[in-house]
């Protein structure tokens, strides 16, 4: 298992480029399965995910080709039905391709996802949304079987916000016989792309980037063809590689839009952001003032940026508190951080940080994609080496992350590690 070497500190200084969304991909590609043609996703990520969705089309019967970095899905004869648990264990966003199969084939064997670092990650509401369009669902050896004559729309209230749910069944219902609406839908800027996706694709739809979205099913959908939209967490996770390594970052491709409530709070620290066209120049020289950050659904402060600006609280000066009312056990990279000698205190779904003078270097392992982020950041401000084992959590989700580091100064080395135990 490969591993990172960090020298820090490591002040910053250039242009870093950010890559597609893979949140925005992953159900891109599931969405593929719609339709019987060829479809073209274009900027797709390089990224370990990317790929295990790949072989789970694959799987399916799809044909998948990277041409640079389109995407080129062939679904003409993707008539397999069955998403297999040793690809599902290693991505729990394979479940997004049992709306499609269930609309499209009208059966679906899905592995159930299994849970994460962090706990437990149900998938109860993508269930009840099929059941609702009168998909029947049962659930034998970890799988869930989905069976229906037919899809019916119906009227959904999600009872809680969520990513994963709200595309699985808008993928479901745009193929639905008849009308859906889905209440309390998330917004996040990659469910969006998805309903412009099906729309541009054929699908009726309206309602899109707000939380209430009506569908008029529709027999058959066209190949999609579309651009993914810029990875916001990446974006933001090298605004908070500024703030804490307190350096001046100019950051390519990203959508002013998506970033609004990274910059609050990284504004509240002394941060300072010029925009451009889909470009801002970051400047983290002056940042100084702790944080005080609670996760909400999109456009509230996203839980995937939450361990990367915990490191960035634990360079401020006072008293920082992180709250994750998303995910309420997301903190596996605090124990990590302890190593490094930050001062921070758990209070059930909050953190409670205490900026220090420094962090210094030691042998530390990340546990899951944003975790592992968290760690690099920390690495590039701590004193001396840090050692990060278990890197292939963050090739899951940041293509290339070391080499754009390097281009900005970062003293980053991948080194192969001891053989997975
Ligand atoms: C998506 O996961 C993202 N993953 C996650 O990013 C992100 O953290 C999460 O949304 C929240 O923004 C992808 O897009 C591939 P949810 P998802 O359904 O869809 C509860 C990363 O780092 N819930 O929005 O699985 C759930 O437990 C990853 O890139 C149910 O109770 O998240 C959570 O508390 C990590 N039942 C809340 O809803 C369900 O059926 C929001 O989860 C589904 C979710």
């Amino acid at each position: 298992m490969d591993r990172f070497v960090i020298e820090g500190p490591c002040p910053l200084e250039g242009t870093l480029q950010v890559s597609g969304a893979k949140n925005a991909v992953l159900p891109l590609m599931a969405a593929t399965l719609l339709s019987r043609g060829v479809s073209k996703i274009h900027r797709v990520p390089s990224l370990r995910d990317t790929r295990t969705m790949a072989r789970v089309l694959e799987t399916l019967g799809a044909k998948v080709q990277m041409d640079a970095d389109t995407m080129v899905v062939d679904t003409t004869d993707a008539k397999g039905i069955e998403a297999p648990y040793d690809l599902v264990k290693t991505m729990r966003a394979s479940i997004y391709v049992l709306g499609p199969l269930l609309a499209h084939h009208h059966e679906a064997k899905v592995s159930l996802p299994g849970g994460c670092a962090w706990g437990p990650r149900p998938v109860d509401l993508h269930l009840k949304g099929m059941e609702a369009l009168g998909g029947q669902i049962d659930l034998e050896g970890g799988y869930i079987l989905a069976k229906t004559s037919g899809l019916t729309g119906a009227h959904i209230h999600f009872e809680i916000s969520s990513v994963g749910a709200t595309a699985n069944v808008l993928m479901a219902a745009v193929l639905a016989k008849g009308h859906t609406v889905l209440e309390n839908a998330a917004r996040e800027p990659e469910c969006t792309q998805l309903a412009v996706a099906l729309k541009d694709a054929g699908a009726k739809i309206s309602g899109i980037g707000t939380t209430r979205l009506e569908i008029d099913g529709v027999d058959e959908l066209g190949p999609l063809d579309v651009t993914v939209i810029p990875d916001r967490i990446e974006a933001g996770t090298f605004l908070a590689a500024a703030a804490a390594t307190r350096s001046k970052l100019t950051v390519e491709n990203v959508l002013q839009e998506d970033m609004g409530a990274t910059i609050d709070c990284l504004e509240s620290t002394g941060c300072s952001f010029q925009w451009g066209d889909r470009s801002v120049v970051v400047d983290g020289t002056r940042a100084h003032d702790p944080i005080n950050a609670v996760t909400r659904p999109f456009p509230g402060f996203a839980t995937d940026m939450q361990a990367q600006t915990m490191v960035v609280a634990c360079c401020m000066d006072g008293i920082s508190v992180i709250t994750d009312t998303i995910y309420p056990d997301r903190f596996t990279h605090v124990a990590e951080l302890r190593r490094l000698g930050a001062d921070i205190r758990l209070d059930g779904n909050s953190a409670v940080i205490h900026g220090v003078d420094s962090l210094k270097g030691a042998p530390v392992m990340a546990t899951d994609l944003r975790a592992s982020a968290a760690l690099i950041l920390a690495g590039m401000v701590a004193h001396g080496s840090t050692l990060i084992d278990r890197v292939y959590h963050i090739d899951r989700g940041y293509e290339g992350i070391e080499k754009k580091l390097q281009a900005v100064g970062a003293s980053i080395e991948r080194v192969a590690g001891p053989p997975t135990p």
